[in-house]
């Protein structure tokens, strides 16, 4: 097994060349930068991730200023990125760093993962990162360059798995240079040791990577067992006034996309007919537009809007905040991005 002096020098070594060096989150480099991209970038690619960095260190460019914030402002620059928890927790952490580290990114392990939304591996990568401390971090990069590299597989179970991984990461762990040691291992398993087609020819562990010299690199790390996704369905009702503005909704402060803006909707599409009744609109006014679909993590999100165009304002009974918007300025709300597609469709505009 490589050890780990050996493993450090070649990764650094190979970072040298090759790592990647001019993130807008590594120029200038400070914790709250590096904690704004860490929690953009824990689902999301990184191509995606920059031009929202940018526009959300722009208009919040300290912990301050975010603590400050209205959440609604938050989730408008999140608007496009998905899942909304991590806004909304980065909007708490903020406001627990004011209330409780006087504004300063705290810069230890238990204080870091007392935030909402942080866990051990970006408090690591944080702790590395931003301070060049030595803290292991395991994300799905580095999970699958240690499985190749001692040719792990699914022998364990899922949670001794992970427990042997953290091992590893805590073993190799450099005592210097410990900021660029992380970012290798992240550039190594995105640019090199990718899922698919990893450029083994070109790596400079392949003598001492084991799933290398097994023939298992396609094979590893294992795949987890599939489970197929529930389907959800939902029935969304467009309102179209007659200077051409849709009615949406804010959403409720928990459940999917909470405090985001949407159309109203409903599970079945009975519940939106009955509504329409209810408002005196006629269902065979509706015009139903294709089913669409939208993938979350655990299920799958098929969606039906209809629209209906009004011939007069009507005045609607607000169970909670709504507003009248053109879809020309959907930028001026918080939307998932099914609903900002939506409104930019030809159909629509
Ligand atoms: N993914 C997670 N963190 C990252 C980082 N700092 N650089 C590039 N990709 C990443």
């Amino acid at each position: 097994m490589i050890s780990p002096e050996t493993f450090q020098s070649i990764l650094l070594a190979w970072y040298d060349r090759s790592g990647r060096k001019d993130f807008p989150w590594q120029r200038p480099r400070s914790p709250y930068r590096v904690w704004v991209s860490e929690i953009m970038l824990q689902q999301t690619q990184v191509g995606t991730v920059v031009p929202y960095f940018q526009r959300f260190t722009a208009a919040f460019p300290t912990v301050e200023a975010l603590a400050r914030a209205e959440l609604d402002q938050v989730l408008r620059h999140w608007a496009g990125l998905g899942y909304y928890a991590r806004a909304r927790n980065l909007h708490r952490a903020a406001n627990q760093i004011v209330a409780e580290h006087d504004g300063d990114m705290p810069a230890s392990q238990e204080a870091l993962i007392q935030l909402p939304g942080i866990g051990r591996s970006t408090a690591g990568a944080i702790l590395s990162l931003a301070y060049d401390r030595p803290a292991p971090i395991l994300d799905g990069n580095v999970k699958r360059l240690w499985c190749r590299l001692h040719a792990i597989g699914n022998e364990e179970s899922p949670s001794a798995t992970e427990r042997r991984l953290w091992g590893l990461s805590e073993k190799y762990l450099p005592r210097r240079r410990n900021a660029d040691y992380t970012q290798a291992l992240m550039d190594f398993g995105a640019t090199l040791c990718t899922r698919t087609r990893p450029r083994c020819p070109d790596c400079p562990l392949q003598a001492h990577c084991l799933a290398y010299r097994t023939g298992r690199v396609t094979e590893l790390p294992a795949p987890r067992p599939r489970r197929t996704k529930p389907v959800k369905s939902s029935y969304w009702l467009l309102l179209r006034d007659p200077s051409g503005r849709i009615y949406l909704q804010q959403r409720p402060p928990s459940g999917i996309w909470a405090g985001l803006w949407t159309p109203p909707h409903w599970d079945c599409p009975e519940g939106l007919k009955n509504h329409c009744h209810r408002l005196n609109l006629q269902p065979d006014r509706l015009q139903w537009l294709a089913e669409r679909k939208h993938t979350f993590t655990h299920y799958t999100l098929r969606y039906t809007p209809a629209l209906i165009d009004l011939e007069e304002a009507l005045s609607l009974v607000h169970d909670r905040p709504s507003r009248w918007l053109m879809p020309t300025h959907a930028s001026q709300l918080a939307m998932p991005t099914p609903v900002r597609r939506l409104l930019s469709d030809p159909v629509i505009t």
